[in-house]
């Protein structure tokens, strides 16, 4: 993971600057990958440059047809992408010609590189009928400054994930793996964004779970949204020693029970910082004594009549700051609360559903 992420900056928006150029798919670190490769597998018949050989359309003698030129003169630009992929993969001798297959020994990233350098040395015209036609299937490296292209870059993924917005992309510790965030969920893409993984990705020598550092980012950027007037906050007793964030519902009995249990976190000096959070939305069954609560002079009070279920006291949920339940909402399925009480340390840790406040307290004091 990126310090620079960590700090919020956008990699996505580091690398929109230079524009790639003539628009090619590939990227200069692809070229400069492809061309030993290709010199070494594929020179001997090609030629060095791709130039090999000039009467590709005449037979030998024995009745083969002799290596054609890669370099754009001959029609390789009428094949696309998968066709490109599949010749060097399988060669030609399936469909009676000559040409080795190199699989098993060129994988998925290298004969993309291959494939970029000999496009390297096509003209542009041909490059750009090339494109025209196949509309490129393949994305891009992610390795380089190509991931500029939103659209680009997510082709295989929106096709998958349709108009989920993503969040953000960034460079992973290895190379040409990266993570683009969907909320608070995580997927890394590998083989020039071919092939999507989804897990936590962990650093053994550091021993450091990446996704979950990420996850917890996300956790702390989107609880530093809510300042002190649109939360509910139980302050501690005496010295603050820690503050638990709980997205909270007044209709569930696990979240009135834990609000019970808020004097002892008080006394033990934790603070305890209510977001609301309506099961169900705008049709569950908090969502009106939410917005009420929200709406009190004394909100405080007001939430601990709710949980009490002592409604004859709030005021009615149709005030401005009523629109901080919507907020809380949103928030709290950002980060892909399932059920409430869901409680989060200042470390951006998450503890799923109800814990008595001695546990909670035995933790915080870690
Ligand atoms: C032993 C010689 C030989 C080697 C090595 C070889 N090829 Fe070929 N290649 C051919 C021949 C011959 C053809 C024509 C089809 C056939 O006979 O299989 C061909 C066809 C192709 C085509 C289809 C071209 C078109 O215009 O239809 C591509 C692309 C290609 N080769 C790429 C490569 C790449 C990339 C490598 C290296 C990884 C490679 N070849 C290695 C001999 C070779």
């Amino acid at each position: 993971m990126k310090l620079a992420r960590l700090v919020g900056t956008c990699l996505l928006c580091l690398t929109l600057a230079p524009a790639v150029a003539s628009e090619r798919w590939y990227s200069d670190q692809q070229v400069r990958a492809g061309e030993p490769l290709y010199q070494r597998n594929c020179a001997v018949c090609h030629g060095v440059n791709g130039e090999a050989t000039p009467d590709w359309k005449t037979r030998d003698a024995n009745g083969n047809y002799p290596p054609p030129p890669l370099n754009g003169s001959a029609h390789t630009w009428h094949h696309d992408m998968d066709v490109l992929r599949r010749t060097i993969r399988e060669g030609g001798q399936q469909l009676g010609g000559v040409m080795p297959g190199f699989e098993g020994r060129l994988n998925g990233a290298q004969i993309d590189s291959i494939i970029a350098f000999f496009q390297s040395q096509w003209p542009d015209e041909i490059y750009a009928r090339w494109a025209k036609n196949f509309e490129v299937t393949t994305l891009p490296s992610l390795t380089d400054v190509v991931v500029a292209n939103e659209r680009h870059l997510t082709r295989h993924l929106r096709n998958r994930i349709g108009d989920v917005p993503f969040d953000d992309v960034s460079e992973m510790p290895l190379d040409d793996v990266w993570q683009v965030q969907l909320g608070n969920q995580f997927i890394y893409l590998l083989g020039g964004g071919r092939y999507a993984l989804r897990g936590d990705l962990i650093d053994l020598e550091g021993g450091r779970n990446l996704t979950e550092l990420s996850r917890r980012v996300t956790v702390i950027d989107t609880l530093a949204q809510f300042d002190d007037a649109e939360v509910v906050e139980y302050a501690p007793a005496g010295e603050r020693r820690a503050t638990l964030t709980v997205f909270t519902d007044t209709s569930c009995p696990f979240c009135q029970q834990l609000h019970a249990e808020v004097p002892q976190l008080q006394q033990a000096g934790i603070a305890v910082r209510y977001l609301p959070f309506p099961r169900g939305g705008e049709s569950g069954p908090g969502y009106a004594t939410l917005r009420s609560v929200w709406c009190a002079d004394d909100r405080r009070q007001a939430l601990t009549d709710a949980k009490n279920e002592r409604y004859d006291s709030l005021p009615p949920g149709d005030c401005a700051a009523a629109a901080q339940v919507d907020a809380g909402y949103r928030a709290g399925s950002r980060l892909g609360i399932a059920g409430t009480p869901a409680l989060f340390l200042e470390s951006g840790e998450k503890i799923e559903g109800y814990r008595p406040a001695t546990e909670l307290i035995q933790l915080l004091q870690r």
